[in-house]
């Protein structure tokens, strides 16, 4: 990018190597989904747990240091790429997940918070996936029984029978698979089945009491599976069945110990989790693909519309009933190609049509060493159907972009 400053939500930034975001990127900061009323990321949103402080309107634009360094980030880790982000400059970026405001909120004292709000990514194009998305992320803090500070509301060893007075929150041991090193194992086990049940309870309020006759999506199949995330450890992650395949909805863990430390709160201990909302309103309303979100197009906005009760809703889809286009491109990649550049060049050429990019076939000539990809692209509308000659038109446009911005030769 040639630009020199930047205005991202009515601020100005300077541009420098590290810039990569796109003007299409910037037209959705600031629409802020989770905050219109009736719209389907607001609706599940709505559905809080109680005794959380809500925050929804923390600026999407952060510091790298609260997006990576805040929460342990090694600086080497890829996360943190230029291939993954949207950055302003090298110590700005979109956020890219709201773990991001975790260091801030515990430091200003909250024992229990929600944060709500738009996440950007630089990431693959399909029926599921969009550049940005909405995660509501909850935090919750305990004290041990013998801490009487504040909040006891939230002592971890309260409802422990017998003698609790020897449980202790720390101790000076060993990290294993199940805690963190200063953890003891009572402490790292009740917080796990604090955090599971927390998100199950949640998880079957939102899935499984669908009011009759409208029923159809009582099932939800869900699985814990391990995971791994710089600040929390032991880390989990929840899997929903959907449209008959495994997704990950949701991310959470023991708070690393440092993170409280360095926030002031050395004294508690922690659970965290990252839920993404899209997944969550496409799996409860039925809504097959993530651009409908951004729609402002009222046959769908209608549907969500003087709902007495979310689980009364049934959507209706507009997709076209057409089936998708299918068309190729293929051409020749420099050593310092991303994909992501590829898919985000796509994104800021569309105007609505693509649904899906994949990568059908790579190819090394035998002579130059060179490398080629071909891409299949998908173009479906969300609500009508497209002519051959608009899929032509955005095609070539694609294939022109990609030669004149992406530094690739056609084949
Ligand atoms: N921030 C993580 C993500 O976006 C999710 C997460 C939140 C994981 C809180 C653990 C704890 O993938």
């Amino acid at each position: 990018t040639t630009l020199e400053r930047v205005s991202v939500a009515g601020k100005d930034y300077d541009c420098d190597e590290w810039t990569n975001i796109t003007p299409k990127i910037l037209s959705y900061v600031g629409r802020n989904l989770h905050t219109q009323k009736d719209h389907p990321i607001y609706i599940v949103k709505e559905v809080n747990l109680p005794l959380f402080a809500v925050f929804d309107n923390l600026s999407p634009v952060v510091t790298v240091k609260q997006n990576f360094d805040s929460l342990l980030t090694p600086k080497d880790h890829v996360s943190r790429n230029r291939s993954e982000n949207y950055y302003i400059n090298k110590n700005t970026v979109l956020r890219a997940h709201t773990s991001a405001h975790e260091h801030e909120l515990i430091r200003s004292g909250l024992s229990a918070f929600l944060m709500v709000g738009d996440v950007y990514r630089r990431d693959t194009i399909d029926a599921t996936h969009f550049p940005v998305f909405h995660q509501l992320e909850g935090v919750r803090l305990f004290n041990s029984q013998q801490v009487k500070k504040r909040n006891y509301l939230f002592q971890l060893f309260s409802k422990c029978e017998g003698n609790t007075a020897d449980l202790t929150l720390f101790e000076n041991g060993q990290e294993t698979a199940d805690k963190q090193m200063c953890h003891t194992l009572e402490t790292s086990k009740l917080l796990e089945f604090n955090l599971k049940q927390t998100i199950e309870d949640f998880t079957s309020l939102m899935f499984k009491t669908k009011l009759p006759p409208l029923n159809l999506n009582t099932d939800v199949e869900c699985k814990w599976v391990e995971a791994y995330f710089p600040f929390t450890h032991p880390s989990f992650e929840l899997e929903i069945k959907y449209n008959g395949e495994w997704i990950e909805m949701l991310g959470c863990g023991i708070l690393k110990q440092q993170i409280l430390n360095e926030a002031g709160a050395c004294d508690q201990v922690a659970w965290a989790f990252g839920l993404g909302l899209e997944r969550l309103s496409m799996k409860l309303f039925d809504i097959p693909d993530i651009r409908y979100m951004w729609t402002t197009d009222d046959s769908f906005l209608s549907q969500f519309k003087n709902h007495e009760d979310f689980k009364s809703i049934q959507f209706k889809p507009i997709l076209s009933k057409q089936p998708a286009v299918a068309n190729d491109i293929a051409f020749w990649i420099p050593n310092d190609y991303a994909m992501n550049d590829f898919y985000d060049l796509v994104r800021s050429v569309d105007d609505g049509l693509v649904q899906t990019v994949t990568l059908v076939d790579t190819f090394v000539h035998s002579e130059s060493g060179k490398q080629s990809h071909c891409y299949r692209i998908y173009y479906r509308h969300t609500s009508r159907a497209l002519t051959q000659a608009e899929v032509n038109n955005l095609h070539n446009r694609i294939k022109d972009a990609a030669e004149s911005q992406l530094n690739v030769k056609g084949r």
